[in-house]
């Protein structure tokens, strides 16, 4: 360096430097991809007509995403100034975060839950409050209430929950928001299409209450980075304001309207995967492995101790799955998506030939 030039380099904010680093564990992934939650097969094939039909010329635009919000918003009963597309739900949680929460503010957070609240909060000024789920990990509905205090800024609830499949109610929802009329009601309903119970239809209705969809589950959008945001405007014009207009592209745009018009394709996924689930639950109660009721696609189990070495097994055998343990509560425990039946049965031989190696005290190389 240049004489007389201080050696310094620029210090990010402080929240900055605290900040945990989150790398998602993708690497290799050619092998059944049972770890990230996502559609295990393809997205429509109306979503490939669609693309293939962009023309270059068509890319030298900016994107316009009003027009394929406002059908969005229609077919979710809403107003389009209720509904904000985004690029994947973590940019939703992000720009509500950045939106809302500030010095003094408390994000209130049942956990285990999502990753990413933690880490989008962890980037403003506002304090965490954790509310540990029971060993049952049901939704901590009672002790939710009780943390429920004047700076409540947010509260984020997955529903369902991941990594634990756990469900609130629509009159848990309700309470909450009528209880904390000064924060904002988060219900990240990521997983809707597995479940199929909403709060949607009371977004306009609660004041307070936002609600998030994903494109990249169910839909498998996951590659084009598609989630929702529905609130009442009042809340959503301070979302915009901190929206970039153009972080959702015009191919994810393209693609986007293509898969809304394609429910049978949607629907034929959601019920493969459902009977899926319940065969592959059935398959570790044969197994003896413990596992917490699920209303999505993956399902938590109890491997152990030796969690680590189950992991590595499965991808020996060409089955991803995701260990948990790090996870408040969830030491030993690892998340296994769903796919369809014949990759669930495939999952299962591995999971049966895993168990049956570490009972033998095989190692894990
Ligand atoms: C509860 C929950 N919300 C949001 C997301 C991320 O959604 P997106 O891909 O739209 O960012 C996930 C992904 O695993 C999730 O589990």
């Amino acid at each position: 360096m240049a004489d007389g030039v201080a050696q310094i380099s620029p210090r990010p904010r402080a929240r900055v430097r605290a900040m945990m680093e989150y790398h998602p564990p993708l690497g290799s992934r050619d092998r059944l991809r049972l770890d990230f939650n996502e559609n295990t097969l393809a997205c429509s094939p109306k979503v490939g007509e669609a693309l293939k039909a962009v023309t270059t010329a068509e890319l030298t635009l900016y994107p316009a995403r009003e027009p394929v919000e406002a059908i969005v918003a229609a077919r979710l009963g809403l107003k389009p100034e209720q509904a904000a597309l985004t690029n994947g739900v973590d940019e939703a949680i992000h720009v509500l975060f950045e939106s809302f929460l500030e010095a003094g503010d408390e994000l209130l957070l049942p956990v285990p839950t999502y990753t990413m609240y933690e880490v989008y909060a962890s980037a403003t000024e506002a304090r965490v409050v954790a509310v540990q789920a029971d060993d049952d990990l049901a939704f901590p509905f009672e002790k939710l209430l009780d943390a429920i205090g004047p700076r409540t800024k947010i509260i984020a609830v997955a529903n369902p929950n991941s990594p634990s499949g756990s469900v609130a109610t629509r009159a848990q929802l309700l309470e909450l928001s009528a209880r904390a009329p000064q924060a904002i009601l988060l219900v990240d309903e990521a997983y809707f299409h597995f479940y199929g119970e909403t709060v949607m239809d009371l977004v306009g209705q609660a004041p307070n209450l936002i609600v998030a969809r994903t494109f990249s589950k169910a839909y498998g959008l996951a590659g084009l980075r598609l989630g929702l945001l529905a609130g009442p405007v009042e809340l959503m014009q301070w979302v915009r304001r901190v929206l970039s207009p153009y972080s959702v592209n015009s191919l994810a745009l393209v693609c986007l309207k293509a898969a809304l018009d394609d429910d049978t394709y949607l629907d034929g996924y959601v019920s493969e995967v459902l009977a899926a689930r319940d065969e592959f639950a059935n398959a570790l109660d044969a197994a003896g492995v413990r596992r917490w009721p699920s209303r999505a696609n993956f399902i938590l189990v109890e491997i152990g101790a030796r969690h680590a070495e189950f992991v590595e097994r499965m991808r020996a055998a060409g089955v991803l799955v995701r260990d948990r343990s790090r996870d408040p509560g969830c030491e030993g425990r690892v998340r296994i998506t769903i796919g369809t039946r014949e990759q669930m049965k495939q999952a299962a031989l591995a999971l049966n030939e895993a168990l049956a190696a570490m009972r033998q005290g095989g190692n894990a190389q």
